[in-house]
């Protein structure tokens, strides 16, 4: 067993370092106060592993990422959302029957208790869809009880198979509300993303033309954000879920967490940003704002905590932009400025010293917009996608016999002790 030695005031202490399947070390700190009295601090745990985990492997040095062993490239271009998250869920690619039986499931567990439809009246017309959201997977535990008392797995799974159908049902149902249009219900015989774009765009008197490419397009936009480790809201789901709550209400947490423009928030500013620049000449204004320690600007779209690399995300939807937009049929204005300013921005020193490359958020959303998403919609896009890697990373956490209650500890700073003063002293 490989060792760590670390001395304070002079005595030494040994500490078992751990080495991950790609040869990532960790030393186990887990005995550190025990011993030392010591505790460790790091802000944002940006140096601290939470547990051990075999879902998604990240070399962020590399800008390399696998599900389950399995390169996101492969994924990308060869499987399914559908296939991609039971692979996440279950560990493995399903066989030809499971795949059919499960996509059955989801099918039916695609529509919503009829009583939550009335939850959407109950919303002000300009509630944003990640609030909506949040608010109505929480809900979810209250119709489906079962899973408060009873986690054992098969029920685990049909409320894995519940949240990922019917968070694509509310997403369409919360477009539909802020468009004063009806729900469209899901369809039996539509795919997974077939179902969510006819559910969000066809209405009583207008068929929506269901495009291939464009099904393809979103395929690949969900499998490329359906995991990526301990991310801040992989996170809250485990935080929340390692206090005992259910599947559902840990979700929520998720989704609350990801709405933030620092996390899944970013792919909307990435839009409103663009936009904001307007024309290729106005970039370098905008790289200066980033660059100025006074003003709060960031490129949006731009570094990530773990890549120091060009996100392997990014490169895909990079290179899949311009096949999709030429298929569908669109020209998408802000791709030119989006690659302009990544240009720009990768030849500036700032940038390369502090290894800011794009990330997953910089091209998704011109996808999106050019299939027609509303770019308000474009983070609850992301918590679709991110739905099977939270599942997987709640169930990892509900079974690994190690697991705790997620309670950091602290260096306290505040005052030394001192007395109560009555009011009429102070
Ligand atoms: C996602 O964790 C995940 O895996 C997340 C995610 C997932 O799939 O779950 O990949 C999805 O959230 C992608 C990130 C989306 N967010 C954005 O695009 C927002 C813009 N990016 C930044 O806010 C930032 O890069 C973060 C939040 C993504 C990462 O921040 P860190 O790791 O805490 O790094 P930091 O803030 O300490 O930055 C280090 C330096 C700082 O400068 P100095 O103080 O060293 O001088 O880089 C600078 C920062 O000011 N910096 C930026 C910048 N990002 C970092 N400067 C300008 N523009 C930026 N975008």
């Amino acid at each position: 067993m490989e060792k760590a030695v670390i001395e304070i005031a002079g005595k030494k202490y040994e500490l078992k370092v751990i080495t991950g399947t790609e040869g990532e070390k960790a030393i186990d700190i887990s005995e550190l106060r025990k011993l030392t009295g010591h505790i460790t601090l790091d802000y944002g745990f940006m140096n601290t592993g939470v547990c051990r985990s075999a879902i998604s492997f990240i070399d962020g040095e590399k800008g390399i990422l696998r599900y389950r062993g399995i390169p996101i490239e492969e994924l990308a271009e060869k499987s399914t959302f559908v296939e991609t998250s039971y692979l996440l869920i279950h560990g493995e690619l399903p066989g030809k029957n499971e795949l059919e039986n499960y996509s059955e499931l989801l099918n039916y567990h695609s529509m919503l208790h009829e009583d939550m439809k009335h939850f959407f009246d109950g919303f002000p017309a300009a509630s944003h869809p990640m609030n909506i959201l949040s608010t109505m997977l929480n809900a979810l535990s209250s119709f489906y009880p079962e899973i408060e008392t009873n986690t054992k797995i098969e029920n685990i799974d049909l409320a894995a198979t519940r949240l990922i159908s019917k968070t694509r049902t509310i997403a369409a149902f919360s477009y539909k509300k802020s468009k004063g249009h009806p729900f469209v219900y899901p369809r039996k015989d539509l795919t997974y993303c077939a179902n969510f774009l006819n559910m969000m765009f066809s209405s009583p008197v207008a068929t929506y033309e269901i495009d291939p490419d464009i099904v393809k397009a979103l395929n690949l936009l969900l499998i490329i954000h359906a995991e990526h480790e301990q991310n801040c809201s992989t996170t809250a789901v485990k935080t929340i879920g390692s206090s005992g709550v259910n599947l559902y209400t840990s979700i929520s947490a998720g989704v609350s967490a990801l709405w933030g423009t620092l996390h899944g928030g970013a792919n909307q500013e990435v839009i409103e940003m663009l936009e904001a620049i307007g024309k290729p000449e106005n970039i370098s204004k905008f790289i200066s704002r980033a660059k100025d320690k006074n003003d709060s600007f960031r490129l949006m779209g731009f570094g990530h905590r773990v890549y120091k690399n060009y996100d392997p995300r990014a490169r895909i939807l990079k290179k899949t932009c311009d096949k999709i937009l030429a298929k569908i049929k669109t020209s998408q204005p802000l791709l030119e400025i989006a690659q302009k300013l990544e240009e720009i921005a990768l030849r500036d020193e700032y940038f390369i010293e502090r290894k800011l490359y794009p990330n997953v958020d910089f091209y998704s959303g011109i996808i999106y917009k050019a299939i027609g998403i509303p770019v308000e919609m474009f983070t609850v896009m992301f918590a679709i996608g991110r739905m099977p890697g939270w599942i997987a990373h709640w169930k990892e956490l509900n079974s690994d016999q190690e697991t705790k209650i997620l309670r950091p500890r602290q260096v306290y700073i505040g005052s030394k002790i001192r007395n109560y003063i009555p009011i009429d002293k102070r």
